[in-house]
């Protein structure tokens, strides 16, 4: 598939998918929708993929869905578009590797909520975080008004989704919605260096620990125990796990194999 408004890239295990629609502040459209879940589904399960960077430009990561195509859904349109939006960020969400938003600028509505479905986000002083749906007359309706509650919390989740408020990069951080606020300009370089220390730790148990966390935020505790305990469980039949253990006792670093 040629893609038109993304950028797809895989090197040395760090796959980045760059949105690409300036001209619409890398507002997604169904085309740009599409080709994301292009890409996820193409790497989804590849072992050759460690982690995933999605990031927009030095100006906005996204704007949300676009509103000029939402304009004259009607409901049917509405669900489907809706639907379409749950399945990738889904998708996203459940990927083997992990997956860092590297964001500057304006990530509102859709976008932000592709930032939610992400593992990490990264922000630069410029990140702007709303899901201004409201104002339009909607709901945020890609995941919004579950996985940012989940994230920070009812109240403050409902100062964005019924006051339509948008909150800076700091605010952000404070709220937990983002992992690591640096200088616009270090965002990709922090990105890489958190991709980089990812991509050194064993694959398999990097893949169990992420189901667990997200498994276990929509269970009650004793649904999430037993799944815990079931990777935890499973990592024993890793080669890494020897390795690590045994690594521990003999006073050296590990060598994973990612097996
Ligand atoms: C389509 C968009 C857009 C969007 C911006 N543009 N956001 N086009 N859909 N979501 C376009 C503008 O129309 C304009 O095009 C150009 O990008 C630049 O936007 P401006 O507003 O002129 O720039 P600026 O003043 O710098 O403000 C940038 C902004 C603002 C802060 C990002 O545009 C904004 O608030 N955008 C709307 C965000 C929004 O409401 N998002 C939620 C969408 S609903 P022209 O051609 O005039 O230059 C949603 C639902 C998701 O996301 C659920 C799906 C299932």
């Amino acid at each position: 598939m040629d893609y038109k408004n993304i950028i797809y890239t895989l090197e040395n295990g760090i796959a980045k998918i760059e949105i690409n629609r300036p001209k619409a502040f890398n507002a997604l459209n169904t085309e740009t929708n599409n080709e994301i879940e292009d890409v996820v589904d193409a790497i989804t399960d590849d072992p050759e993929v460690r982690v995933l960077i999605i990031t927009g430009n030095e100006k906005v990561f996204v704007a949300g869905a676009d509103v000029t195509e939402l304009a004259d859904a009607d409901p049917r349109g509405a669900y489907d578009n809706c639907s379409l939006a749950h399945r990738i960020f889904k998708k996203l969400e459940a990927l083997h590797a992990p997956v860092i938003a590297a964001i500057c600028g304006p990530t509102l509505g859709g976008g932000l909520e592709m930032a939610l479905s992400c593992d990490f986000r990264i922000s630069g002083e410029s990140g702007l975080f709303g899901l201004p749906e409201i104002t339009l007359g909607i709901i945020p309706g890609a995941g919004g008004t579950q996985r940012l509650t989940k994230l920070i919390g009812a109240s403050r989740a409902k100062e964005l989704v019924m006051l339509g408020n948008r909150i800076d990069a700091q605010t952000a951080k404070e709220y937990g919605l983002v992992n690591l606020l640096v200088k616009d300009e270090e965002v990709m370089a922090e990105a890489m260096k958190m991709a980089d220390r990812l991509c050194k730790k064993p694959a398999v148990a990097l893949k169990f620990a992420k189901e667990c966390v997200n498994f276990g935020a929509n269970m009650d505790l004793d649904t999430g125990l037993e799944f815990e305990k079931s990777r935890f469980s499973l990592a024993f039949n890793t080669a890494d796990q020897k390795e690590g253990m045994k690594a521990f006792i003999e006073k050296r670093k590990p060598e994973f194999i990612n097996k």
